[in-house]
């Protein structure tokens, strides 16, 4: 069960462009909206959603897997770090690493990831390329609780992004993260608002 202060407190982590990120940023001006971006953490340097962030105001932090001995010590310190930030909801939107036992420890069931295909189907990192390659005519993007898997946790949300005959991976990837950009918005409001409780695979708002 998640009860959040009022804003709720998010810790975004990203790996590159940033798009839901920002999303999630030009929502929360709003404060309606019941959230607000209080840290955005990365996993390499120099990539556009830390600039998002650093152009919002938005504290930052870096940790890289290679500057550390182990990935568990890589994780303990992602952990730590966001701890720092007291988050009521973490979000991994777009972020390329799998978080490990720690930070399952300290941030379990209030972790979320979006992920571009409807799972189960094609978990891992190329969900639009593996749709289209399936030859599904229906696809979109699934919003989670991060579990120790890949892609695994309890749904959300999900979305859903028609297949179009001359579609490349990039072309379906980008309608998808149109859609997903919009559930994301739309859920992480909600969540923040009403709360949200976890029963077996099911997710109900409201704490
Ligand atoms: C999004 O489509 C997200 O679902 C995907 O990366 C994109 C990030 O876009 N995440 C994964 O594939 C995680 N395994 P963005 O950086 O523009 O927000």
């Amino acid at each position: 069960m998640l009860t959040p202060s009022a804003p709720a407190r998010l810790v975004v982590l990203v790996s590159g462009a940033g798009t839901n990120l920002q999303a999630l940023l030009d929502a929360c001006a709003d404060p309606a909206y019941g959230a607000e971006i209080v840290a955005v953490g990365a996993d390499r340097d120099g990539v556009e959603g830390l600039a998002r962030a650093e152009r919002a105001g938005v504290a930052t932090f870096v940790h890289r897997i290679a500057d550390f001995d182990s990935r568990a010590a890589w994780d303990a310190a992602l952990a730590a770090s966001v701890a720092e930030h007291a988050p009521d909801l973490v979000v991994l939107a777009g972020f390329m690493k799998l978080v490990g036992a720690d930070f399952l420890e300290r941030f379990g069931g209030r972790t979320l990831n979006t992920h571009p295909a409807l799972s189960p189907a094609f978990p891992g990192m190329r969900g639009p390329a593996d749709a289209l390659e399936y030859g599904v005519k229906v696809t979109g993007a699934t919003l989670f609780v991060v579990d120790a898997g890949v892609d695994t946790g309890v749904i959300v949300a999900q979305t859903t992004v028609p297949v179009e005959d001359d579609d490349t991976a990039e072309s379906l990837h980008d309608r998808i993260k149109v859609a997903e950009r919009s559930m994301l918005v739309d859920v992480v409001g909600r969540l923040s608002r009403e709360g949200f409780t976890v029963d077996g695979r099911r997710v109900r708002f409201g704490a």
